[in-house]
């Protein structure tokens, strides 16, 4: 299945983009043209977003037949829906009449399991077959016209779904991935919050502040005086003997920092995971140091290790995991020009709000972190925008995003040679 923005893309697009990439220098920040162009947009989404497998949730947030929530990705919006047969199904939210959006609410019951389009009523169940559609014809196909569908595989409780014809395998992932999200519990965890923040920015500037903490000290204090990853000494060092012995004796499964993006095996899913030390006193991501929820999975009965870990699947899913809460980072390209991010706080599926934890408590830390992100990110798009913009070099603290933008071109490479 192909958005139709992709079918006709300009012919004369493979010279400019080949140009672009020809302009590209080793070691430095991308052009402005990567971050500016529309033609460009839409060869990121076609030759690498769509490549991909992305996170768009958890299954806690459509428990039970007849739940669904609606997730958009690359331009388009998704339905996950839970079917009668308990089975999750990720349906295209265009309806198979004349394109109406069918959800509109971002979550929700459809109630006796039906999706009633809200223009005229076609109906379908959860899995996406067309029901019932008003004054039609007799011999109505309604067979042919269920709602379109795209691949959905879950991975310890999160939900991941991708549109390439020949999807890419999740060998990787699991080894550095799901080692970790089974440790943290993330299959038998809830979701308490989700929030989206609208960036005027380019989405790959999004992810590239994602895969960098160089920006920590000067731009996030709050997250500095938690996490010693901010400190340049710490990522130079990290992890320490000490917490590996730690993430040994946990089981957390990491291969000594050896899954970076463009290190994925060929036709299998990129996925990376790093530990490192939480700061001073703090036992997790807090407003004050001290626990936000119950101890999840492995952790239970047991105490916090002082670390948490940063695992991120594909180009677009990232994730952090603390003892007492995971936190979903979810990066969702909008347009050459527009993205957002949307964050997923979960904490383990028993704890009761008021009682166990405080929502506010929970999100504070990656709330306040994300609205300064928002801002750096915004001014870096300004700048870039400028004529005069010419790219500097990475830093040793930058490398995450440098090897990120450095696959992102081989992707692109291929595609146009
Ligand atoms: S567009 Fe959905 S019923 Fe007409
Ligand atoms: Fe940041």
């Amino acid at each position: 299945m192909q958005p139709v923005y992709f079918q006709n893309l300009p012919a004369s697009g493979n010279a400019a983009v080949r140009t672009a990439l020809d302009s590209c220098k080793p070691g430095y920040a991308l052009p402005r043209y990567f971050y500016t162009d529309a033609d460009l947009f839409a060869y990121d989404m076609r030759h690498f977003v769509m490549a991909h497998w992305h996170c768009v949730g958890h299954v806690s947030m459509a428990p039970n037949p007849g739940d669904y929530f609606t997730a958009e990705l690359a331009g388009e919006s998704f339905i996950i829906s839970r079917g009668e047969d308990h089975a999750l199904h990720a349906l295209l939210n265009v309806c198979r009449h004349r394109g109406s959006r069918v959800c509109t609410e971002s979550q929700g019951h459809a109630p006796n399991g039906r999706l009633v389009c809200p223009y005229h009523a076609w109906t379908y169940d959860c899995a996406g077959e067309l029901l019932s559609a008003r004054v039609t014809a007799d011999d109505l196909r309604r067979d042919l016209l269920h709602l379109k569908k795209v691949r959905l595989h879950v991975e310890e409780g999160m939900i991941f779904i991708t549109l390439a014809k020949e999807p890419l395998g999740l060998d990787h992932v699991r080894e550095a991935f799901t080692a970790s999200a089974k440790v943290y519990g993330w299959a038998r965890a809830k979701v308490i919050a989700r929030k989206t923040y609208q960036i005027q920015a380019n989405w790959k500037l999004v992810e590239e502040n994602y895969q960098e903490c160089y920006h920590c000290g000067p731009a996030h204090q709050e997250y500095s005086k938690r996490h010693t990853y901010a400190r340049p000494q710490a990522q130079r060092d990290a992890p320490d003997e000490a917490m590996r012995q730690r993430d040994r004796a946990l089981g957390i499964g990491l291969k000594d920092l050896d899954f970076y993006f463009n290190k994925a095996r060929p036709g299998q899913e990129s996925a990376d995971s790093i530990r490192s030390a939480m700061a001073g006193n703090f036992v997790t991501g807090s407003r004050n140091g001290a626990a936000v929820a119950p101890l999840m999975g492995d952790f239970k009965g047991k105490d916090y290790d002082g670390g948490f870990s940063f695992v991120d699947v594909g180009p677009t899913s990232n994730f952090v995991a603390y003892p007492d809460y995971a936190l979903h980072y979810r990066t969702i390209p909008l347009s050459a020009d527009r993205t957002a991010f949307e964050l997923m706080w979960l904490v383990d599926q028993d704890a009761v709000e008021g009682v166990d934890y405080q929502v506010d408590d929970v999100t504070w830390l990656w709330d306040y972190t994300s609205q300064e992100d928002k801002r750096i990110i915004e001014l870096n798009q300004l700048g870039v925008n400028s004529a005069f913009f010419e790219p500097g070099p990475y830093s040793p603290m930058e490398i995450y995003a440098q090897q990120y933008s450095e696959w992102y071109l081989a992707a692109l490479r291929h595609a146009v040679a």
